[in-house]
């Protein structure tokens, strides 16, 4: 049996992750924490105010409530750690490394999530393979890729069963997205239902991955059960559902509201961000060492955000 610490666990993907893991690990068994007070569902089970860039109190919280696995969700997303670069860096990496002394100290099992953002302008855009070239120009991918290669440290140096994923655009509608380049996939499902219209800040024509959130937390959930042995690459899979540009969201939106209109206003600091990351990832490694396989498509996904919008917001 699991007894899991999530950090930043009031986020985008953690209020969701937080009752997932309750419903198949119990509810005493997750530890949900993050540096803002418990809200909504996150009220139902343990909840511990914990700031990740202090050490001590992560090692006081695990020890306290005997985890035996850390999820490490605590972070800087990719257009807010662009806006403060240094804060991004040391919360991104700060939180990164302490956790991971924790884990190897109290010999604990852990998760935390790379990016897409890994990866950068010289990477291959198209089908973008497991291992390749990473050379990304924001503050968030450098953070990525150096996380990337720590965990990988912490496996080989200390033995610390450390896994990861690489996510792309995560699309949702319980929790607001934070921060991210990605961010206009959520918010277009929510301006279709209340104005039948979005401006998009990112261009036509702009491809980038993105995954429905209920496909993103089995992944977390089916990679952390795998068995080790069939591991090769453990920390930082490329993992994939969907590769689509505004104008993609916009045709499967009309399907259901076909007067629904998409118009443009480009933010160059996104823009340029989701200029620097690949078009298409590909997820065979994934595949091959752990079975990962989302099920929803963009048609799938679109038909439930407008439906559970419209319900939440009605
Ligand atoms: N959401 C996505 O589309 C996406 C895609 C790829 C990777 N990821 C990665 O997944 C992880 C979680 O992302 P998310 O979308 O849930 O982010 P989010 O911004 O929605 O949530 C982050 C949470 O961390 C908390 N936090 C910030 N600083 C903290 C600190 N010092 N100590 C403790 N908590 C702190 C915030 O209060 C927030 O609740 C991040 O590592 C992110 O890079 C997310």
């Amino acid at each position: 049996m699991k007894r899991i610490l999530v950090t930043g666990a009031r986020g985008q993907i953690g209020s969701e992750l937080i009752t997932k893991l309750r419903g198949v690990y119990g509810n005493d068994n997750i530890i949900a924490t993050d540096i803002r007070t418990a809200e909504g569902e996150l009220k139902e089970g343990p909840f511990e105010i914990l700031d990740v860039t202090d050490e001590k109190r992560i090692f006081e919280i695990a020890k306290k409530h005997q985890v035996d696995t850390i999820m490490h969700l605590a972070a800087l997303l990719s257009a807010t750690a662009e806006k403060m670069p240094k804060i991004a860096w040391d919360i991104n990496m700060g939180g990164l490394v302490n956790t991971l002394e924790v884990a190897r100290e109290l010999k604990l099992q852990f998760f935390t999530p790379s990016s897409i953002g890994a990866f950068g302008p010289s990477t291959p855009k198209v089908q973008t393979p497991q291992d390749t070239l990473q050379r990304p120009t924001t503050m968030y991918g450098v953070n990525k890729v150096a996380g990337e290669l720590l965990c990988d440290y912490y496996y080989e140096r200390f033995g610390v069963d450390t896994r990861g994923v690489r996510f792309p655009g995560l699309i949702s509608y319980v929790a607001p997205p934070g921060g991210g380049t990605t961010d206009y996939a959520v918010e277009i499902y929510y301006e279709a239902i209340k104005q039948k219209a979005y401006t998009s800040y990112i261009a036509e024509g702009t491809y980038m991955d993105m995954m429905y959130m209920p496909d993103a937390l089995e992944a977390i959930v089916q990679l952390m059960e795998a068995d080790s042995t069939k591991l090769v690459h453990r920390n930082a899979f490329n993992i994939s559902a969907i590769s689509a540009e505004p104008m993609d969201f916009a045709k499967a939106i009309q399907n259901h509201i076909p007067e629904f209109e998409i118009a443009f206003n480009v933010d160059p600091v996104r823009q340029r961000i989701a200029d620097s990351w690949p078009d298409s990832i590909d997820s065979s490694a994934a595949e091959a060492e752990w079975g990962f396989k989302a099920k929803y498509d963009i048609n799938s996904m679109t038909k439930e955000m407008l439906e559970k919008i419209a319900e939440k917001i009605k």
